[in-house]
């Protein structure tokens, strides 16, 4: 990979991290920029903890080979952007099924109130769909998948914090009802990137079809960033530094690399179609290792599932204290203690 993507910013150290990535569509670069790649920074100094959230995406997704496929390819995403199992765990969320067992107890003590506040649901009534209960327990899973691993950092978009606010909300109210148990975690609110846009200059999103998808096959890939939208002001004009395919551009170069540009570009003598060929040989350059390694990886498809199930055994392992403390206090279980 180049060194030219800007680095994170500082970065929690010993902390016990957790995030999961719902498989509803292809990964794009707004998904590595903006989260999988401060995951794979995250591990090094951290007891990183990363899951794939299929039991959320059966609120979104509903054919179950998509869900299987897009899955797949987060799997193949961490593994070949350099997670390493020996050090951080990637696991399946519906292979921990003590997770929908604390989503229950949970629920028994949430307010409806407070999810009827939760930005999924309220987006949901605005955009005129009917909620199913799912989605208006979404925020109570998602508490779940945080709370069972004790987590101290979640790392998140902005649009996710609330929901962080709604697990220690939870966590609050169950310690006051059952006794101190459950940690309170902290959002990681990631500041690097900001959103990182689309081809046609929204935020990069596979709910508006502008996406790049970086293990994408190069011939597709170079379709996404050529269609990337630009205007008609001829080669010698003066061009707009803020636009979608700069902006994008400097995602990929360094600071030193993007003074220069942006130079030219307010001069005029810049064409789009030339900095558009560069963004692709960037993009190409700077996944090439990672494309390879997930070409390698797909053609093994059950070792990337032993890597999953080997994930999950280890988190049912850990967690396993935690969820008998929790049955423990709250009296379901066994008669006697
Ligand atoms: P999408 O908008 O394509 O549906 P998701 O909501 O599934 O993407 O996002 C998954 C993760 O990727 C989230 O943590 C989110 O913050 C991050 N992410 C997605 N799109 C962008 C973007 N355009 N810029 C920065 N981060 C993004
Ligand atoms: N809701 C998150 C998203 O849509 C995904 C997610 C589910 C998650 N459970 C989580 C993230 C727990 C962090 C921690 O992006």
């Amino acid at each position: 990979m180049t060194e030219s993507v800007t680095p994170p910013h500082a970065l929690p150290k010993g902390k016990r991290i957790l995030s999961g990535v719902q498989p509803t569509g292809i990964l794009h670069l707004g998904n590595y920029l903006g989260a999988l790649r401060q995951h794979l920074a995250l591990q090094d100094a951290n007891d990183a903890r990363y899951f794939i959230a299929d039991y959320h995406s059966l609120n979104t997704v509903f054919e179950a080979e998509s869900r299987r496929s897009h899955a797949r390819e987060i799997a193949l995403a961490y593994l070949s952007l350099g997670l390493d199992p020996a050090r951080a765990i990637l696991y399946r969320q519906s292979d921990v099924p003590e997770v929908a067992e604390l989503t229950w107890i949970l629920a028994t003590l949430t307010p409806m109130g407070l999810l009827e506040r939760a930005h999924a649901y309220k987006d949901a009534l605005a955009n005129g769909r009917s909620a199913d209960v799912g989605l208006f327990l979404y925020p109570v899973l998602m508490a779940a998948d945080i709370l069972i691993h004790r987590a101290d950092c979640v790392p998140v978009g902005q649009d996710q914090k609330q929901h962080i606010e709604i697990a220690r909300d939870l966590a609050v109210k169950f310690n006051l009802r059952y006794g101190e148990v459950l940690h309170l975690p902290e959002p990681l609110i990631l500041p690097d990137v900001g959103v990182v846009p689309g081809t046609d200059g929204r935020k990069m999103s596979k709910s508006y079809q502008n996406t790049i998808e970086m293990f994408a096959p190069e011939r597709d890939l170079k379709k996404q960033i050529m269609g990337i939208v630009t205007d008609s002001t001829p080669v010698d004009q003066p061009k707009n530094p803020e636009v979608a395919l700069f902006q994008l551009w400097k995602l990929f170069a360094t600071p030193e690399e993007w003074a220069e540009l942006r130079e030219r570009l307010l001069k005029g003598g810049v064409g789009y179609g030339d900095i558009k060929k560069d963004l692709f040989a960037r993009v190409l350059a700077h996944f090439a290792t990672a494309r390879a390694r997930r070409e390698e990886l797909a053609k093994r498809p059950s070792d990337v599932e032993d890597v999953l199930r080997d994930g999950a055994k280890r988190v049912r392992e850990q967690v396993g204290p935690l969820v008998d403390q929790v049955r423990s206090v709250c009296g379901v279980g066994p008669i006697s203690r």
